[in-house]
C-alpha cells in the first residue's frame, strides 16, 4: 500500500494515471477496507488546498458539516446535506468523496443536479480540468478527481428522501425540486434508479426502470416517487418559497465545522503545530502513513486508549466516537494516515475528567440510563464536544435526539438518556466531581490487553 500526497494538480494527475484512488474523508473507503476495496495506491488530496468554501463554491475536501454558509439561499442543497448520514458522518465525509463514490443512493448529487450546480473535475483520461454536471460523473470512463463544486444560483427548492430509517439508512427514493428563474421547476430523482436523473414532473420513470430489490419493489418506489415529486412541486408552488414543508422534521443545523470552536474554560484547545499528535494530553509521533488502511479507532486502542470502543466499524454505531480537534467523529472511519502534526484527539477518558463529562455521567447514572456501558464513551464524547461549544446540552428533547443520532445503544438506553440529558450543564454537577468515573473504560483496558488484531471482529456492538 502506497500513500501519495500530491501537492499540485500536476502531481495529482500523475497519481491518478498511476492508478491511485483519491482519498476524501475516508468514510466510504474505510467501511469498504475490509472488502479489500482500497486501491494499492491512494492519493490523499489534503495538500491541494481544496478545503475552502467561498461564495457558493465548495472545495472537494470540505466536509458536509461545513457547507452551511455556502448553502445559503439554496434550501434543496442544504436539506440534502442535512439528510446525509448522521452528524458524526457529516463531519467526516467530503463533498468530493460523496460525488466521487457515484453512489446512486447518495443525497447530495440529486440536489446539486436540480440546482444547476457544476463540478470541477480533473479527468485523468485527457488531463484536463472541466466543469461538468454532477450527473456527468456517472459517465466518466476513467479515473478522475473532483476538485470543487459550484453550487449554482440561489433559488427556492426542496429536497425529499424516503428511507426505512431517518438518519442512517440510505434513501429508497429521493427527489429534489428547484424553481428556475423562468418560473418552471427542475426536478431530479435518485436512489430508485441506477443513477440520478433529471425528469419532467409529469413524466416520471416507470416501474420498469426502477430498482426492484429486497428493500423495496419497483412499484412501491414508483408510488413513493410520484408522491414525493408532487409534494415537492406543491411546496414550491403554494408553500412559502423554498421552505421545508410536509411531515418531515426541519433539518438539524449543520454544525460549525472542523476548526476548534474557541475553547471554553475546560474545553479542548487546538494543539499547537508540532511534530506530534496529542492524544488525551499525551504527545505521540504522527503515524508514518505506511498502513493507511488502519483506522484511528484501532490505532488509539493499540496505543492503550481503551475508552475507545469498536463496534460496527462502518460509522453507524458511534461507539468509537472521539473528539478530533474539537469535533466528535467516528474514529473507525478516520484513516490514521490522515492525522497531521498538531492534531488533537480526546477520548472519553479525558472528557470524563472534565466538568462537562462529569455532568453527563452524573445525569446518566442518576437515571440508570446506562446498562452495559459500551455506547457510553461515544455518547460522552458527543455530549462533551457539544457542551464545549454551547455551554450546556440542548433543553429540547428532539435536539438531544439529533445530538445522539449517530449513536446506537444495544441495551436500548438512549431514549432514557435523551430524556435525562436535556439541558444538562457542567455547572450543575461541579460539586459531584469526585464521584465520577466511566463505567467500564478501565475494566475494559484490563480485559482488552490480551486482545490481538485477530480478535477484532469479535468486538461488536
Ligand atoms: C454511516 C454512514 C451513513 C451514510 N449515510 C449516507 C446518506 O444518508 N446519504 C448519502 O448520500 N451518503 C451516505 N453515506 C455515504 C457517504 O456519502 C459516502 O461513503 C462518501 O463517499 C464518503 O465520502 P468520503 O469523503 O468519506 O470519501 P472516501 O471514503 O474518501 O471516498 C469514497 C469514494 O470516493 C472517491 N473519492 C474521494 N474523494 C474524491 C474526489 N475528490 N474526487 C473523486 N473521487 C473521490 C474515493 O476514491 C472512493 O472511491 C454514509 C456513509 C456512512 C459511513
Ligand atoms: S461507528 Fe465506529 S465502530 Fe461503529
Ligand atoms: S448501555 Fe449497553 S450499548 Fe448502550
Amino acid at each position: 500500500m502506497e500513500l501519495l500526497r500530491p501537492a499540485d494538480v500536476g502531481a495529482l494527475l500523475a497519481a491518478l494515471r498511476s492508478g491511485a484512488v483519491p482519498l476524501g474523508g475516508g468514510a466510504g473507503l474505510m467501511s469498504a477496507a475490509f472488502a479489500d476495496a482500497w486501491g494499492r495506491i491512494t492519493a490523499d488530496l489534503g495538500g491541494l488546498g481544496l478545503d475552502r468554501a467561498v461564495d457558493g463554491r465548495v472545495g472537494a475536501m470540505v466536509p458536509l458539516s461545513r457547507m452551511a454558509a455556502s448553502c445559503a439561499g439554496r434550501p434543496a442543497i442544504a436539506q440534502a446535506v442535512a439528510a446525509t448520514g448522521h452528524p458524526g458522518v457529516r463531519r467526516l465525509i467530503t463533498v468530493g468523496g460523496v460525488l466521487g463514490a457515484r453512489s446512486p443512493r447518495a443525497d447530495l448529487p440529486v440536489a446539486l443536479a436540480a440546482s444547476g450546480a457544476t463540478v470541477s473535475v480533473l479527468d485523468a483520461a485527457d488531463g484536463t480540468v472541466r466543469e461538468l454536471s454532477p450527473l456527468d460523473l456517472w459517465t466518466l470512463p476513467g479515473p478522475f478527481a473532483v476538485l470543487s463544486v459550484d453550487l449554482g444560483p440561489a433559488a427556492p427548492g426542496v429536497y425529499r428522501r424516503f428511507t426505512g430509517h431517518q438518519t442512517i439508512a440510505p434513501s429508497l427514493v429521493s427527489v429534489a425540486a428547484v424553481r428556475r428563474p423562468d418560473g418552471g421547476i427542475t426536478v431530479c430523482v435518485g436512489a430508485g434508479l441506477p443513477r440520478p436523473r433529471l425528469v419532467e414532473p409529469d413524466r416520471l420513470p416507470g416501474p420498469d426502470e426502477l430498482l426492484d430489490d429486497g428493500e423495496a419493489s419497483a412499484g412501491y418506489r414508483h408510488r413513493i416517487m410520484r408522491l414525493l415529486v408532487a409534494e415537492a412541486c406543491e411546496a414550491l408552488t403554494t408553500g412559502p418559497a423554498g421552505l421545508p414543508s410536509g411531515p418531515q422534521r426541519a433539518a438539524a443545523p449543520l454544525g460549525d465545522g472542523p476548526t476548534c470552536a474557541g475553547p471554553r474554560a475546560d474545553g479542548p484547545t487546538c494543539a499547537a503545530p508540532g511534530t506530534d499528535v496529542v492524544v488525551d494530553g499525551t504527545a505521540r509521533p504522527v503515524p508514518d502513513g505506511s498502513r493507511p488502511t488502519d483506522s484511528l479507532a484501532w490505532w488509539l486502542r493499540d496505543h492503550g486508549h481503551r475508552a475507545v470502543k469498536v463496534g460496527c466499524e462502518e460509522g453507524t454505531c458511534g461507539a468509537c466516537t472521539v473528539s478530533l480537534n474539537g469535533e466528535p467523529v467516528p474514529s473507525c472511519l478516520v484513516p490514521v494516515a490522515r492525522l497531521r502534526a498538531g492534531d488533537r484527539v480526546d477520548t472519553a477518558a479525558t472528557l470524563a475528567d472534565r466538568p462537562a463529562g462529569r455532568a453527563v455521567i452524573g445525569a446518566l447514572a442518576e437515571a440508570a440510563a446506562v446498562q452495559c456501558g459500551f455506547c457510553t464513551p461515544g455518547v460522552l464524547v458527543s455530549c462533551g464536544s457539544w457542551m464545549d461549544r454551547h455551554g450546556g446540552l440542548p433543553a429540547d428533547e428532539d435536539d438531544i435526539r439529533d445530538l445522539l443520532a449517530g449513536h446506537l445503544c444495544r441495551c436500548g438506553g438512549l431514549a432514557a438518556a435523551a430524556h435525562v440529558l436535556r439541558g444538562v450543564c457542567p455547572a450543575d454537577t461541579e460539586t459531584d466531581a469526585d464521584a465520577a468515573a466511566i463505567p467500564d473504560a478501565d475494566a475494559d483496558a484490563d480485559t482488552d490487553t490480551a486482545t490481538g488484531a485477530d480478535d477484532r471482529r469479535e468486538v461488536t456492538a
